[in-house]
């Protein structure tokens, strides 16, 4: 009875070596954009004008992986934004939350408090003042 030919057994192999294995395209972490961890302040940071962070709000500086906040009070408080989970830069700021794209840790930009899981453990909290103006954020301890 004629019907389709069999596949050779060559075009049977060249298939299954085309067909995407699953599993394997599962989103790595990747820390830094070149591979590094991300990095806390090594040395005192002048992060801008005071004026940029207004009251009972939160401003993320991505590239010094930094985030300020202000209370009603007018204190600034900085926190790392290093995830303390696997070491992503968190470069997502919703309002006062933080979420971190590598496994959706989310943090309290204000308190640096762990929102939800997988973190456990809070943000780093840096020493940020006010000098002439202008915000600076040292290297915590
Ligand atoms: Fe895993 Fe941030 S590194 S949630």
């Amino acid at each position: 009875m004629p019907g389709r030919p069999l596949p050779s057994r060559r075009t049977v192999l060249r298939s299954a070596a085309a067909a995407p294995v699953a599993g394997l395209g599962l989103a790595a972490c990747s820390p830094g954009d070149d591979g590094a961890a991300p990095a806390r302040p090594t040395a005192p940071v002048d992060l801008g004008a005071e004026g940029a962070v207004a009251g009972g709000e939160a401003k993320l500086y991505r590239d010094e992986n930094v985030v300020v906040s202000r209370g009603e009070d007018g204190a600034l408080k900085a926190f790392s934004t290093v995830c303390t989970h696997a070491g992503c830069p968190i470069k997502k700021l919703e309002g006062a939350k933080l979420v971190c794209p590598c496994h959706g840790s989310e943090f309290d930009a204000r308190s640096g408090e762990v929102l939800h899981a997988p973190a456990t453990v809070a943000l780093v909290e840096l020493p940020v003042e006010v000098k002439q103006g202008r915000i600076v954020v040292s290297p915590g301890t």
